[in-house]
């Protein structure tokens, strides 16, 4: 028997069960992981509350790191006993175990720990992509990234330093403030006291902005257009506020001939290729020392609800892990 939080209904962290259950057997193709650490995410949330629907029951989460258990027929790339680490694939990473295709898991390089990858797998190779793909930065822009003190903001702070890019993160509090400069902002705009468009306007000289990263959503999103460079890019990644809904495209138009993406992780490493890619690239940031992974939270795996409260009540910063 195993340990695994499951909801039966959508609804608020009430509805999130730790339970027992029967410990089965990979199938072909698949890989049991014994998770030693597991990512919160805000897409768990959506996924709770049903913004993302899902069939019930179901198991949540779909990060974490642990140690290959058991193997099914056909994996000829992991053996018992691996050190790995995993961010996508079906839900169910709040558990002592976890199941899925082996080729959605990654071997960790030794110098990477259990909790650093379970802390920075999925919001680091959201990172990969927002800053090196969607929007590849060069060095030398001025960047604005909401609610840069998180988890996936921390990673992008430190990433952008690295890359040469003055990156404007916007906050709720003080603290957060000080935590989004300490990794790497270059500049913090509290968006709960300050107007935002013209804070920007300043920093850039008038210039605005290439590309906003806004994971917000509903909350920020005309702030985030009004911020743009004529042609430059919104980048929606996220709905922590709510969703974006009801747009009218005549506003891209007249507010600059603007792009906008929706862009997913899985949109991104939907090959194995592009995968290992992403996860080399974002284990070499890691190695050299340009981006630490902070683990601001840790919850047992039967205090899931708990966690998944303080993030939605913006109560967290960096990233937080259960632990099985
Ligand atoms: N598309 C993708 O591939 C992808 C992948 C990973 C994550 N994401 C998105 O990226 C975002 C960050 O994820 P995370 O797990 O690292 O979370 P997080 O940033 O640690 O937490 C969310 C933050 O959003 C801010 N926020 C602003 N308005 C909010 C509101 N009304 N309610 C709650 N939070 C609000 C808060 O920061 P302040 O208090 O500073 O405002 C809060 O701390 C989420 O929206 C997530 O869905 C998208």
């Amino acid at each position: 028997m195993a340990k695994r939080i499951q909801f039966s209904r959508t609804g608020g962290p009430e509805v999130l069960e730790l339970i027992d259950d029967e410990l089965c057997e990979p199938a072909p193709g698949e890989v049991r992981i014994a998770n030693r650490a597991v990512g919160l995410n805000f897409i768990d949330i959506y996924f709770r509350t049903g913004l993302y629907p899902t069939r019930l029951p179901a198991g949540l989460g779909t990060e974490a790191a642990g140690v290959v258990d058991a193997v099914g027929e056909g994996v000829g790339n992991l053996v018992p006993g691996d050190r790995v680490a995993y961010a996508q694939g079906p839900l169910g990473a709040y558990g002592e175990y976890h199941i899925l295709p082996a080729d959605k898991v990654i071997q960790l390089p030794d110098t990477i720990g259990m909790e650093q990858a379970a802390a920075g797998m999925l919001k680091g190779l959201t990172v990969q992509y927002l800053l090196r793909q969607t929007y590849p930065l060069q060095g030398g822009e001025t960047i604005l990234f909401h609610a840069a003190a998180g988890g996936v903001g921390t990673i992008a702070c430190q990433w952008a330093r690295a890359l040469g890019v003055r990156l404007i993160g916007t906050v709720s509090s003080p603290e957060k403030a000080e935590i989004a400069s300490h990794n790497g902002a270059w500049a913090v705009i509290d968006y709960t006291r300050e107007n935002v468009v013209e804070r920007v306007r300043e920093l850039t000289d008038g210039a605005m902005c290439p590309v906003v990263y806004d994971s917000v959503g509903r909350d920020t999103w005309d702030t985030s257009l009004d911020c743009l460079a004529p042609r430059g890019t919104m980048v929606s990644f996220g709905n922590a506020s709510g969703p974006v809904e009801g747009i009218n495209l005549a506003t891209l138009n007249s507010k600059g001939s603007l792009f906008v993406t929706r862009p997913s992780l899985a949109g991104y490493a939907d090959t194995r290729e592009r995968f290992e890619m992403m996860c080399r690239d974002l284990f070499g940031v890691i190695e050299r020392g340009e981006v630490a992974i902070h683990i601001g939270h840790r919850y047992r795996l039967a205090e899931a609800g708990q966690a998944q409260q303080a993030l939605a009540e913006r109560r967290t910063s960096g990233s937080t892990i259960l632990l099985p």
